[in-house]
């Protein structure tokens, strides 16, 4: 008899949910975490009152009315609403591209007169099949608003010129003929009152938990004491790379402390020229309408990834599709591992699609086990 049913690596969302419906249903977990604390990419650090959003702005977003009350069992949510600003050869430009932006740029008015702005650009400069990002881009938005906000961002947010890049990474550019700043179309929004770590706290409440703990700094020790592990870390590490690394994107930091109430007015701030290495400035505390005396800013730099370095978006190509497929195949054949997660799946998945697909799993589990 082994101490535990499940040995959870990755105290993320994947895992505290999972730890947390498993114990639910008496199974005994432990959930080990190489970071110094729980909460994966969701993890809030506290400075000067503010709740410092750790890994990336993070905002909470569904259409779907389960996850929202599964979120909500943990903490109650704030009316914060996404409308996050681009700043662009000196001007400022509200995002995402709707009838504001449109009169910002062109002093459009009326619905009319923005489609038929649009429609002129995608008619004289779009292509019939476009074979970069830039052509794509050009196709389906035309000049001024593919140069004002996404040429440069996106070559910051790559590393490459948008010629080089492929059309796939863009499939669509919505537009929107209504003056709404609400970047997301969903019916659910906000923050938890008082962080991500609230949820995280109660998820995984009563459950045991070690931090600072590499799961292959110890692997054979750990995987002597459950029944079943759930991996959520990276997948190619967990079979030794033995079919090669899968690729991703990264992001650095910068962190700063400013001694004033409120340094750029919104919680957002794209930066879209090239002249700036940064992609964006988020000030947390807008995202709890905070009225703390200071202020903390941070500055999201792209970067290359490598093995030290945080692993943020995967890069869907065919090349790390194809090792990635590898990987998943071999990851069918170990019947004691469940993998799950953003990193153990190389996809990006938002926070509520985590939860879904945690919780989805459980399911999966509890109902053969009743068989
Ligand atoms: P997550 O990475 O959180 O957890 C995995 C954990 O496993 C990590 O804590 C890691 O340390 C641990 N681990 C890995 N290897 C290990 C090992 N060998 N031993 C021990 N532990 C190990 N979503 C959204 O809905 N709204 C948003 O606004 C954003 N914003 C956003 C910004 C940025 C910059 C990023 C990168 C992502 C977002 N997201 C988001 C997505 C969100 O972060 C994501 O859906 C979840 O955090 C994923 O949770 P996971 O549990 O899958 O991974």
């Amino acid at each position: 008899e082994k101490k535990y049913d499940y040995l959870i690596v990755g105290a993320g969302l994947f895992g505290s949910v999972f730890a947390h419906e498993m114990t639910k249903r008496n199974k005994k977990c432990l959930v080990i975490d190489k970071r110094n604390h729980l909460g994966g990419n969701v993890y809030c650090e506290e400075k000067e009152g503010i709740n410092v959003h750790k890994y990336g702005a993070h905002i909470f977003h569904t259409n779907d009315k389960k996850i929202w009350d599964y979120v909500n069992q943990f903490a109650t949510f704030n009316n914060y609403i996404n409308s996050p600003l681009s700043l662009s050869k000196g001007n400022l430009y509200n995002l995402p591209f709707n009838m504001n932006t449109f009169y910002q740029l062109w002093g459009t008015k009326t619905p009319e007169e923005a489609k038929q702005k649009i429609n002129e650009q995608i008619a004289k400069y779009g292509v019939k099949s476009p074979n970069n990002l830039e052509e794509q881009a050009l196709s389906l938005v035309g000049k001024d608003i593919y140069e004002t906000f996404i040429k440069e961002y996106t070559e910051k947010q790559w590393g490459k010129k948008a010629t080089e890049l492929p059309a796939f990474i863009i499939k669509r550019l919505p537009v929107r003929f209504t003056y709404n700043n609400n970047y997301f179309n969903d019916i659910y929004q906000g923050i938890p009152i008082g962080g991500y770590n609230v949820i995280i706290d109660g998820l995984l409440k009563g459950i045991e938990t070690k931090t600072s703990i590499d799961f292959f700094e110890d692997r054979q020790h750990l995987e002597s004491l459950a029944n079943k592990i759930v991996y959520t870390g990276k997948i190619d590490e967990f079979f030794g790379y033995k079919f090669g690394q899968l690729e991703y994107r990264s992001l650095r930091f910068e962190n700063e402390v400013h001694d004033i109430e409120n340094y750029q007015g919104n919680a957002v701030v794209n930066y879209n020229d090239a002249q700036y290495s940064y992609t964006r400035i988020i000030e947390h505390k807008h995202f709890e309408f905070g009225k703390q005396e200071k202020t903390i800013i941070t500055r999201e730099y792209p970067e290359n990834w490598d093995r030290g370095k945080e692993a943020y978006y995967p890069i869907n190509n065919d090349d790390n599709q194809k090792v990635f497929k590898q990987y998943k195949e071999e990851s069918l054949k170990s019947k004691n591992v469940i993998f799950g997660g953003r990193l153990a799946e190389y996809r990006y998945y938002d926070m509520h699609q985590i939860i879904a697909s945690s919780l989805a799993k459980v399911e999966e589990i509890s109902k053969r086990k009743q068989e």
